[in-house]
Formats: C-alpha cells, structure tokens, sequence
C-alpha cells in the first residue's frame, strides 16, 4: 500500500446532513514507538494491546456547506472546547488529500472520555481514532463502489496515524503492530495491521490496571518528545533495539513465555524514559510514586511467583499488566498496596479487547 491508495475516486452523492458516533479506546504499547520522521512515520515498529474501558465516544454531525474553509466546532461533554480545535484543524489540513469532502460541510464533533479528562492518560489514540472512524464512515456512505472492511480499517488506522502515531494502533484489537519490520508480514508505517501470528492462551483477555499517579498537564508533548530523538545520541541503538525486542516478542507470544515477556516489557518501559533522561533538554517523567510503585511490583512478582509486570507512557502514570488468571491476587494487591501512592487513590482497572465500534 501506498499513500495514494487512500486518495480517493470522485463521490458520486454528497448527503444534505447526517450524523455517524464511534468508539474508540486506548492503547497500550509493550514495544514503544519514540521517534518519527516524515509525515508521521515510525522510526521503529511497535506493538501494542488494544484496551477495552479506556475509551473515547465520538459523535460527528455534520451538513453540507460549501464555505470553501475548514467549518468545524469541538465540544468535549457538551462544553465547546477551544483547547482541542488546533489539533483538529492540522488534523483536517493535514487529511484533507484523502478526505477531499471536509471543506464542503460544516461539522459538529461531539466527543466524550469514558476516563477523567484530566487523569493524564493519552486521550488522542482513542479521540482520534474515534474521529478517523467517523470520518471514514462518512465516506463510505458517499462512494460508489462497496468499501471493503478491510480497507475501511486500513483507512481508519492511517488517518488516524495522521492525528496521532498512537492512535493508529486503535481501530483494531487486539494485539496490533505498526511500523514495517522485516519478521512480520503485512506491516506497514502508514497504518496498524493486527498481529498476524499464532498468540498463547496466556496473552487472551490481559489484564491492564492504569495507576493514576500525576494527573496533570503533561511536562513534555509528545511532539516535542518525538522531535528530541532526532539529535539523540542513543537514537539508533534506540530503534534498533525497539526492532530487535519485537522480533523476541513473536517466540515469546506463540510459547506463552510470561517471564521473557515480562523482561521485553519493562526493559521497554525503562529504554522509553532513558531516551528521556539522556535528552538535551533532558527530562525525569517519573516520580517518586512511580517509582514505589515499581518496586512493590518487583518484590510482589517475587514473593507471590506472580506474573505481573508494568510498563510506562511519556509520563509518570503506571500500568499495571497482568494474566486474566492472576485478576483476583493482583487487584487485591493494588486496591491494598499499590492504591496509596495514587493521587487520590484513583486506578482504571482495563483488559485488552477488540478496537473501535459504531455505535
Ligand atoms: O502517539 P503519540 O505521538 O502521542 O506517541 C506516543 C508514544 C508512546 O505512548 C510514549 C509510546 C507508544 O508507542 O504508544
């Protein structure tokens, strides 16, 4: 596939009005994606779960309005919300090639987080997964000629790498891979693909609890973030051992090997923030919470021969990733022990599932 394999043919009928609502949940990756070059493309293949509760309800309205410009109001739980039109309209310019209807309707986007908006958890893979689903749909009703799914869900997941790299990794579940690598067929920078390979009963349904542990603005965008891998000295060795742990992971998700996964997924987690703390500006996204917490999990893991592991985002908010099977210890282990190094005490507990949905 190709960029210009998602331009698409002339319409055949532009609707007066309608209205099309999706959901979309987050991701959670175990190999990270950290740099990226181009127009939103990987430095390196990742791979994550697809989540199930985290999750962000779209609702696109829209009518038809020749004005020429983008024409579009955000409205986050029924609020306008100024904050997020940016975003959107460098979404829209930056989709507009292969959405060539945007500027003749005006739109109406009407979102909402299952999750506190303000918890710190990344809202743009489920928000703009969400709107990349809405905005397909929308297209498909105008074409000709029957879309495919598969095409719908390639689509969906490309121009929602265009919003947010992450973001491509929702539309499906729920193990997906994005960014080309040589060991897995089908893998592309321009979208996500589902992992194509043989996966144990051990990674079915696995269980991933977010620890809400900063609940504030994040210290570093993710753009800037991305951008600083571009001087990093470590950056090559970076991606090369992002590609190297996913190719590990393949042996290790078909043999069900949870204590190698366990070492590939935090190894990530730890590699993700290292870029961090060696970048110039440099930057410490964990806090000293983050770090109790780590160390509860490592002494639990070895005194209960538990399974649990954690991994990390750009920020100081841990995720707590375990076997559906180990659901009742390890819960009670966090309600109990972990609870108190989060602000307010507040955790998600959410498992991996299936990607977005209409609605
Ligand atoms: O999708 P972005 O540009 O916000 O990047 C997110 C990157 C990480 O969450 C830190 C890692 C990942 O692969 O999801």
């Amino acid at each position: 596939m190709t960029e210009a394999q998602f331009i698409p043919k002339p319409y055949t009928s532009l609707p007066e009005s309608g209205t099309v609502s999706w959901n979309s949940p987050s991701n959670i990756a175990l190999v990270k994606y950290w740099g990226k070059h181009g127009e939103q493309l990987p430095k390196n293949a990742s791979i994550s779960f697809t989540l199930s509760n985290c999750l962000t309800t779209t609702k696109l309205i829209y009518q038809r309005e020749n004005t020429n410009t983008f024409n579009f109001e955000v409205f986050l739980d029924g609020k306008r919300e100024l904050g997020f039109e940016p975003k959107i309209l460098k979404f829209f310019e930056r989709v507009e090639v292969y959405l060539p209807f945007l500027k003749q309707f005006s739109f109406k986007i009407e979102t909402s987080n299952s999750f506190p908006h303000s918890s710190g958890i990344a809202s743009s893979a489920s928000g703009m997964s969400a709107l990349a689903c809405c905005l397909v749909d929308m297209e498909r009703s105008m074409c000709d000629t029957e879309m495919t799914e598969e095409f719908f869900k390639q689509k969906a997941s490309f121009l929602a790498r265009l919003g947010s790299g992450s973001a491509c990794r929702s539309i499906e579940g729920d193990l997906i891979v994005w960014g080309e690598h040589k060991d897995i067929e089908g893998s592309s920078d321009l979208f996500g693909i589902k992992y194509p390979y043989p996966v144990h009963e051990n990674f079915k349904n696995y269980c991933d609890t977010i620890l809400l542990v900063d609940k504030g603005e994040k210290q570093v965008s993710s753009t800037v973030g991305h951008n600083l891998m571009h001087e990093h000295p470590f950056a090559e060795q970076r991606f090369q051992q992002a590609n190297n742990n996913l190719e590990k992971l393949k042996s290790v998700l078909e043999r069900g090997n949870l204590s190698e996964f366990i070492n590939i997924v935090e190894s990530e987690a730890l590699s993700l923030h290292a870029m961090m703390l060696t970048s110039m500006p440099y930057f410490i996204l964990m806090k000293p919470a983050t770090l109790e917490i780590i160390n509860k999990i490592w002494a639990f893991r070895k005194k209960h021969k538990s399974n649990l592991c954690f991994t990390l985002d750009a920020g100081a908010n841990v995720h707590v990733l375990y076997p559906a099977n180990e659901k009742v210890m390890v819960r009670k282990f966090i309600e109990n022990d972990l609870s108190v190094n989060c602000k307010n005490g507040e955790f998600i507990h959410d498992h991996s599932g299936n990607g977005s949905e209409k609605i």
